[in-house]
């Protein structure tokens, strides 16, 4: 029987993360230098199982708080045909953010009543498109997207279920770069300008677009609980103030995703039931005291819910110590793949596979990756047990805007991707070739 032993942060890894009796990291009883050795790094590597008790949690903590509740996936953070076929038959929903994103998911045969289509600019031909294949809701966030769906939808003769996304102007604490819901955002119609108050007086107008409530998304990762209750209590108040002008109701409501994950060992988001508490006893405390009835909540969990199943895994090249500076230690991959640390000074553990349990002898590193930018980095000043040459390192927490954010610069093929399942390994989406780079190109 193979020894399963407890490592420190192996709760930031996916499920059933052990050191085998080889003294490697393994997933789901799949040893992680096996994997390096049969599909080459930088690799990605995601957790089936880890996905599906993910899923699980969400439905049931929001289930249990308000029922109907909707887990629609971003998939923003990470779209891959098998993923989305996994999220179907497990009964989830899931937003789009473009057409490319719709195309996977039509590629998918992804029920369109179960699909969202988000995004502050989308074109007329991508909500045609939309609209044709028969997309549940489009979450309205410009006055130019209501004029042109007033003419699709008209000039078809069709209605179309809508929501608009507002802006509460709540700052959630996190990366200004990734926070949305503020007055000063390219997202959503501001409450305290008048812009979202003259969008619903337009919708309300238009009999082809059926307004069904309010969306918000904060921003991401939210390690807070307040910033939901407070923005809920806002956008309801709103809500209320609405219906006695227009007629608003709201069925459905939305207050997006943004929950946080464990990027580091001592930073450890609030389980998932914490944030369907406050989110349902806000919503419900909304609806009693403005006397809607309740709505319909749909929650947009990106990062949250494929962040921990996936591990990206590089090995090291090359190492330059400058004495009294600092240590780097170049891996195969970096900002190509994972963007994160460069655009938001994003913070990661990393661990070696090999040598996950040694405590002794850890040199103070600096992960470079190996393109040609001194701000390509992974991780800054972390320990790692005696670094050397070949050495495989696996960063946790690697599922979620990593591959989706990745580009060829300096023409470097983007990684592959397995997935881990029962015990054995496949790719979900295997390794670009340097005929992949060239298949674009015209001479
Ligand atoms: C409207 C909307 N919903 C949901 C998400 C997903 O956020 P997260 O991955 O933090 O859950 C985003 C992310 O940008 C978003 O813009």
């Amino acid at each position: 029987m193979t020894e399963k032993i407890q490592f420190s942060g192996s709760d930031i890894f996916p499920n059933n993360t052990f050191v085998n009796d080889k003294n490697n990291i393994s997933i789901g009883g799949v040893d992680l230098e096996e994997l390096a050795d049969t599909y080459g790094t930088p690799l990605y590597v995601y957790d089936e199982n880890t996905i599906l008790t993910t899923i699980k949690d969400f439905q049931d903590s929001f289930n249990s708080e308000i029922e109907n509740s909707v887990i629609s996936y971003s998939t923003k953070a990470f779209s891959n045909p098998y993923l989305l076929k996994l999220l179907d038959e497990n009964g989830m929903n899931i937003d789009v953010v473009t057409g490319g994103e719709l195309a996977i998911a039509k590629h998918v045969k992804f029920p369109p009543s179960r699909i969202n289509f988000h995004g502050n600019n989308k074109s007329p031909e991508e909500l045609r498109d939309a609209i044709d294949y028969g997309i549940g809701h489009i979450t309205i966030d410009s006055f130019n997207e209501i004029e042109n769906l007033r003419t699709i939808t008209e000039e078809i003769n069709k209605t179309q279920d809508v929501m608009l996304r507002v802006s509460p102007s709540i700052d959630p604490h996190t990366h200004l770069l990734t926070t949305t819901g503020v007055l000063d955002s390219k997202f959503g119609f501001s409450i305290e300008t008048g812009h979202a108050e003259k969008a619903i007086e337009q919708l309300m107008k238009i009999k082809s677009l059926n307004l069904l409530g309010l969306h918000f998304h904060l921003g991401s990762p939210i390690f807070e609980l307040e910033p939901y209750s407070e923005a809920i209590d806002y956008v309801y108040d709103f809500a209320a103030n609405m219906r006695d002008k227009y007629g608003l109701d709201i069925k459905e409501f939305s207050p997006g995703g943004g929950f946080a994950i464990g990027y580091e060992v001592d930073k450890q988001p609030l389980p998932i039931s914490h944030y369907a508490k406050v989110i349902g006893d806000s919503i419900k405390k909304s609806c009693k005291t403005h006397n809607f009835s309740l709505p319909k909540v749909i929650l947009e969990p990106g990062r949250a819910l494929v962040g921990r199943s996936g591990v990206s895994i590089y090995r090291i090249g090359s190492i330059k110590t400058i004495p009294n500076v600092r240590n780097y230690v170049s891996v195969d991959g970096g900002m190509g793949d994972n963007i994160r640390p460069a655009l938001y000074g994003s913070d990661y553990s990393v661990f070696s596979i090999t040598k996950a349990l040694e405590k002794e002898n850890t040199m103070k590193s600096t992960i470079s990756g190996k393109f040609c930018e001194s701000g390509d980095y992974l991780a800054r000043d972390v320990e790692i047990p005696n670094p050397e040459i070949d050495d495989l390192l696996a960063l946790p927490a690697s599922g979620a805007y990593n591959l989706a954010m990745a580009s060829n610069y300096n023409m470097q093929v983007r990684p592959a991707v397995v997935m881990i399942k029962n015990g054995s390994h496949f790719l979900i989406r295997r390794r670009e070739s340097y005929g992949d780079l060239l298949s674009t190109s015209i001479l």
